[in-house]
């Protein structure tokens, strides 16, 4: 038996269970040049909101009644390729099947030695490269300004605001509860931390926390939040766009303040980055990620769902802010 799991619709606003649809079918028999994987972790990103929609982008959209796909650990159960054996873990780009084939073709071996599996969904993955290469290729990040970071508590974030500490940077951290705003600084080591679901003025909250200004905002959240922090960016401040989750489920084209003369004004840089655009620079990002691991200056948390059938739910719920760190589902 051999579950997978379909885009049912098109989700209008935030995508509930009646989105997906679960079906069986007969395991896949690997053909000459094929390897059987099977699912082992699998990660869920709010990116893969932006997939459900039928627009062009920079990624095809998901096809209604078609298997979804997100980074997945898999274990090769058989191979008739030479590069492959049984037993070897794979990382890539694969469906939300328990079992599927594979030619081989953008997979990349990993193994536990180093770190964790699940590490390479994460900080050694596509999220710690985002956090580093964002702040490196965009922030340009330099020793004793301040960085401002949102959704600082989750995968992203949490990695960004530590390698801005490990530059010498003051980093201010914005995330929606007390508790995230605690761990923020208590396990991540932020200067300090702004609950935007509480503060009643994001853009004096934001002046109060940096009172030196903001130098580098990197976004996850878009919105009224980069609205507020535009208003308390420095000159020559550098803005990352690397998310912007608060719209994601929108069904209508918001619009916020003019910004230009703001832009102008400050000589403000605001540049949209997608990670893929940098993948001759994985190698040297990872390597700098898991030396600063091996140090002790950088961690990172994960929240595991158990069960394939929890996969819609754990996506569900990074809308919701559910998780600490990477949300990860152990198959
Ligand atoms: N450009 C790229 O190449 C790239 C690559 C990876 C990720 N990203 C983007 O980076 C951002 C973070 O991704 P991630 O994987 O690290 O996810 P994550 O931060 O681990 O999880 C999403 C978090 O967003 C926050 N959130 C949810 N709805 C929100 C809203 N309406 N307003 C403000 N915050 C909200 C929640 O935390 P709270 O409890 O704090 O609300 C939630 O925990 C996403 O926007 C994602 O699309 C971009």
């Amino acid at each position: 038996m051999n579950k997978v799991i379909l885009l049912k619709n098109r989700p209008q606003g935030r995508p509930s269970l009646k989105d997906f649809e679960f079906i069986v079918e007969e395991i896949p028999q690997p053909k000459e040049g094929e390897i059987l994987l099977k699912a082992k972790y699998v990660s869920v990103d709010p990116y893969l909101r932006g997939r459900m929609r039928d627009e062009k982008s920079y990624i095809a959209p998901f096809e209604v009644a078609k298997p979804l796909e997100s980074g997945i650990i898999a274990e090769v159960m058989e191979s008739n390729n030479t590069n492959f054996k049984k037993g070897d873990f794979v990382n890539g780009m694969l469906k939300w099947k328990q079992f599927q084939t594979s030619n081989g073709t953008g997979l990349n071996k990993v193994d536990n030695k180093n770190a964790p599996l699940k590490a390479y969904l994460g900080i050694l993955g596509l999220t710690g490269m985002t956090a580093y290469l964002g702040l490196k290729k965009i922030g340009k990040l330099e020793n004793g300004e301040t960085l401002l970071v949102s959704a600082a508590a989750g995968a992203v974030g949490s990695i960004a605001g530590q390698i801005g500490k490990i530059k010498g940077c003051r980093v201010v951290g914005i995330a929606g509860s007390e508790e995230k705003i605690d761990r923020i600084q208590e396990k991540f080591g932020f200067d300090a931390g702004i609950n935007y679901k509480t503060a009643k003025d994001m853009k004096k909250a934001i002046s109060e926390a940096c009172p030196d200004g903001v130098d580098v905002y990197f976004d996850n959240v878009g919105g009224p939040i980069l609205d507020a922090a535009l208003a308390n960016m420095n000159e020559y401040g550098r803005v990352i766009n690397c998310g912007a989750i608060s719209l994601y489920n929108q069904t209508e084209i918001q619009t916020g303040p003019r910004v230009e003369p703001l832009l102008i004004k400050n000589r403000i840089l605001m540049q949209g980055f997608i990670v893929r655009d940098f993948v001759k620079d994985f190698g040297p990002a990872q390597k700098q990620l898991a030396q600063w691991m091996e140090e002790d200056k950088l961690t990172y948390l994960e929240t595991v769902v158990e069960g394939f059938d929890n996969i819609p739910q754990a996506f569900i719920d990074l809308f919701e802010g559910k998780n600490k760190g990477k949300m990860i589902v152990v198959v």
